[in-house]
């Protein structure tokens, strides 16, 4: 099998490396990272046609598409007008990331358990709702904002500045609907199904952290780190995540004409008494989650995508993948992330890399002299993998230590939680 990986971050570097067991992997545009695993080719994901030229040419069976952006823009349908198979969401399947109203009024009719909002293409109307509001609330662009679309509010003063702001353009087109809900309290986890529209598989449970400081402090970011397996995540509640959650999205997406294929991440809210609730849906893997819950990945994922996207029966025994162990990432950003990364540092990484890790490359490229240099926000992802959470942290903090360029970011309290609850067990 020849599959092509699209994209050029940390997700689609541990996308190349997992995929690579069982399979011969290209990857556009890649980067340094995914060469060691992947043959590079030098292509835009939004060019979609040069895509389906070099899968032709190069004779790729599968496209497997890692970011939102091409997803949204409907690479899925084109590949398959053209008769080659891509793992991932339709364009209108995608639209459970790409529009937060379009998700939100499907959880309506699903039943599916969300915070109770309301969306809003009329500034006035919206400042009105937040008025009469319970604080505190959460104001979100509707469209994609990478990441940075939704914004907590103690107040509703701070409510309605964060709509006034989206109104007039701070996320461009993606702020034109307005979404007003509610706050939910508890903690959050990430939970991948693979899936084929009707059958599921669940990946291992991960954990993001949003926030750029130690003990979750400073601005929201892509996410500094994740680890996975989460244990308050057990068996009782991806029982509930499946029956709650994922059987009704899918069944209703269907019921609209939008059959959903590809992975489907639940970002759930769990409640102190353990009732999961839907923050958010996105229409791919999670970064920087991919790199802990593929890594842990005991059975190959090669033949489900395939079965999946190709349209082949696939009918699976189980729906949890076989995982064991954990792992925990550190991602390595650059001065001045997120708000202003600056590029060009050169990178130094260790030859003799620490055991059980693996470095995960996001932002980074090579010069003309073959020198590693920062090119983006988040550069690295050091992944440590271990027996459970703390030998896997252990792993993840050497390896980010190792690895050095000037004004390097990092956490050094990935999975905290985690720890504690072990400690108090
Ligand atoms: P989103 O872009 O919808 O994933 O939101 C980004 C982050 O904002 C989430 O990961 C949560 O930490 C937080 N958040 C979003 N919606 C809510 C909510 N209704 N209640 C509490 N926190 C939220
Ligand atoms: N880690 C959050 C995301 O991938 O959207």
């Amino acid at each position: 099998m020849r599959i092509l990986v699209v994209g050029g971050g940390g997700r689609e570097h541990a996308l190349c490396w997992a995929l690579s067991k069982t399979a011969t992997l290209f990857c556009a545009p890649g980067n340094p990272g995914t060469r060691a695993s992947a043959t590079n080719l030098p292509l835009e994901v939004s060019d979609h046609q040069a895509i389906r030229d070099a899968m032709r040419a190069e004779h790729i069976d599968l496209a497997v598409i890692g970011p939102e952006i091409p997803l949204a823009a409907g690479i899925v349908d084109y590949l398959a007008a053209e008769g080659i198979p891509a793992f991932g969401p339709t364009a209108a399947a995608a639209r459970i990331e790409s529009s937060k109203a379009f998700a939100k009024s499907l959880m309506a009719s699903a039943g599916v358990p969300t915070a109770a909002s309301r969306t809003f293409t009329d500034q006035a109307e919206a400042l009105a709702y937040i008025g009469t509001h319970a604080e505190p609330l959460v104001v979100k662009a509707s469209g994609l904002a990478a990441g940075k679309g939704a914004v907590v509010c103690s107040t509703r003063d701070g409510a309605c500045s964060a709509a006034v702001e989206m109104f007039a353009g701070k996320f461009g087109t993606a702020g034109r609907e307005v979404v007003v809900e509610a706050f939910l309290e508890g903690e959050e986890v990430s939970i991948f199904a693979i899936t084929d529209g009707e059958h599921v598989m669940m990946l291992p449970p991960s954990q993001d952290h949003k926030r750029l400081k130690d003990n979750d402090l400073g601005p929201n970011t892509g996410g500094m780190g994740a680890y996975s397996p989460v244990a308050f995540a057990d068996d009782a509640l991806l029982d509930t995540v499946e029956s709650q959650v994922i059987g009704p999205t899918l069944a209703e997406l269907a019921n609209q004409g939008a059959p959903y294929r590809g992975v489907l991440y639940a970002g759930l809210m769990v409640s102190p008494t353990g009732q999961p609730w839907v923050v958010e849906f996105n229409c791919r893997f999670g970064d920087p989650e991919a790199q802990v819950v593929l890594p842990i990945v005991d059975e190959d994922l090669t033949e489900h995508l395939w079965r999946i996207a190709s349209g082949e029966r696939w009918s699976p025994a189980r729906t949890r993948i076989q995982a064991s162990g954990a792992a925990v990432t550190t991602v390595l950003a650059a001065a001045g992330y997120p708000e202003n990364p600056e590029k060009g540092a050169a990178i130094t990484i260790p030859t003799d890399q620490p055991e059980d890790t693996i470095l995960f490359h996001a932002g980074t490229v090579l010069d003309d002299q073959d020198t590693l240099r920062v090119s983006g926000g988040r550069v690295l992802c050091a992944t440590g993998i271990g027996p459970d959470v703390q030998t896997a942290l252990e792993a993840s903090r050497r390896l980010a230590a190792a690895v050095d360029f000037e004004g390097k970011v990092l956490r050094s309290d990935i999975g905290w939680r985690e720890i504690a609850r072990a400690g108090a067990s």
